[in-house]
């Protein structure tokens, strides 16, 4: 009987270079990717092979990398001070690993295309061959700026970065992914072996090959059959190049769903995002975030919709931003339209041109079609809100609620100074600026009366 439980997987995923190639202030692996940061990617695919454990090895910008994934228990982290190699890099990891055993998995937080399925492959080859390291490779027709791969008789003998290559050896399209698998023990001893014989005076984790060549122990290889996998992220365009590919799996995986997709390549849907079908996305729209569209609805060019919840058959007219908010089934917004944090648009709802909600529930069946202000108000279901109403809910220092009633109809151009309530099935006159409470079915006039001087403009001439 075999019911020995599966081997120790420990991930280990490089992140202390400097990617200096990027030329900003903010880490290379904290850069947005498809709403994601770039670490972020790595470490899901990492989760999926549910491993025994993952450890972040950190140096250049350590403290801001380490903050920003403060939240992540699962985490830990090795701090490597200073940067002097991959080689080096991963032996920092014995910090955190000391005498584990098992397998050593190694990823690079810049590699973010990298599926599970291919690591799994490169683990269980590694285990079943029992190496003491498997590296993945892949065949790049251009390969510069990669170790090559060197092999004789098949064999793996060394690699070689591109700077200590002769001409020959750069001719290899051969090249080294970066991603390791490895036997834990032995490793930390066979890494204090290598040293910093190359043109940058660094430790090269690729030297490994020699020293366990030398040593008698095995190394082997495992073809990655898709390059794009382990495409990196060390410069703007790269970024700019990998957040494509990102987006467009995306996009395919939504249009398999039955989502249209008026042009994909200018559709910017971020990985969380979820589409119902039948919903059409015209071009140059953001769904970005946690953001939840239904089916069956139409979203408008120039709309940028962040960590918010789209019901069924909604109509999101141009150019609309909408942020932290709701809106229910068949509800029409824009063209123009402003809905910020806390906005909940009920249900048929209609919410017009140049119209702005904030923390404002408008329900069911409401209306606000035209040039409107509603912040901190709840109105119910059947209001009609006249063009240019303005809820005054802000006194200079404090915020203050409007609420309007079921069925209450406000004219256009009023002024609601809060706090302040129409009640229900009440009338606002249009132009009126309403200080005190409403009540029920009454009709609230609060303007200056209407002077007729006759023959005015006769005599005044
Ligand atoms: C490395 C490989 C190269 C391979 C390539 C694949 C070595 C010596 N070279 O080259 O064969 O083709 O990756 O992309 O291993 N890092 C640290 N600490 C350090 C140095 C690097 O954590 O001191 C991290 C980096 O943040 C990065 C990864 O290790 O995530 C790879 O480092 P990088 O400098 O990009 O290596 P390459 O020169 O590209
Ligand atoms: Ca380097």
């Amino acid at each position: 009987m075999n019911d020995t439980p599966p081997p120790d997987l420990h991930i280990v995923v490089l992140a202390a270079g400097k990617g200096t190639r990027m030329k900003t202030r903010r880490p290379k692996l904290l850069h947005p990717l498809a709403g994601l940061p770039v670490i972020e990617h790595v470490l899901r695919t990492a989760r999926a092979l549910d491993p025994t454990s993952i450890t972040l090895v950190v140096g250049y910008q350590a403290a801001e990398l380490q903050a920003s994934l403060a939240g992540e228990a699962d985490l830990r982290f090795a701090l490597q001070e200073p940067q002097l190699g991959t080689g080096h890099a991963v032996l920092q990891a014995e910090q955190v690993l000391g005498e584990a055993r098992g397998t050593l998995l190694l990823l690079s937080g810049d590699v973010p295309l990298v599926r599970a399925a291919s690591l799994r492959r490169l683990v269980d080859h590694h285990r079943e061959t029992r190496a003491a390291a498997t590296l993945m490779t892949a065949i790049m027709p251009r390969p510069y700026g990669y170790g090559r791969i060197l092999r004789k008789d098949g064999v793996i003998t060394r690699i070689v970065e591109e700077r200590d290559a002769t001409p020959e050896q750069r001719k290899v399209t051969e090249i080294n992914s970066g991603l390791w698998a490895f036997a834990l023990d032995g490793l930390f001893d066979a890494l204090r072996a290598l040293g910093t014989d190359n043109d940058q005076r660094e430790y090269y984790l690729t030297d490994l090959v020699q020293v366990h060549r030398k040593a008698g122990s095995a190394v082997e290889t495992v073809l990655l059959e898709d390059p794009t996998e382990i495409r990196g992220i060390n410069s703007q365009n790269e970024l700019a190049e990998v957040a494509a590919i990102v987006r467009r799996a995306r996009n395919d995986e939504l249009q398999a769903a039955g989502v249209t997709l008026v042009d994909p390549d200018s559709a910017y849907i971020d990985v969380d995002v979820e589409v119902g079908p039948d919903t059409v996305v015209h071009p140059n729209v953001y769904l970005e975030g946690h953001t939840r569209v239904g089916s069956g609805c139409e979203i408008h060019s120039g709309a940028r919709i962040v960590n918010s919840e789209i019901g069924d058959g909604v109509l999101v007219r141009n150019h609309c931003v909408i942020e932290d908010a709701r809106v229910a089934d068949g509800a029409r917004v824009g063209p123009f339209a402003h809905l910020r944090p806390g906005s909940d648009v009920g249900a048929d709802a209609h919410v017009g041109n140049f119209v702005e909600l904030k923390k404002t529930v408008l329900g069911a069946g409401s209306k606000a079609n035209h040039l409107a202000y509603l912040g901190d108000a709840t109105i119910g279901e059947g209001v009609n809100v006249g063009a240019g109403t303005i809820t005054c809910n802000y006194d200079g220092t404090h915020k203050h609620p409007t609420v309007i009633e079921d069925g209450a109809f406000i004219g256009s151009d009023t002024q609601l100074i809060a706090p302040v309530t129409v009640g229900r099935g009440a009338y606002v006159a249009a132009g009126s600026s309403i200080t005190e409470d409403v009540p029920a079915g009454a009709l609230a006039i609060a303007r200056g009366r209407q002077v007729n001087k006759d023959g005015w403009a006769e005599r005044k001439k």
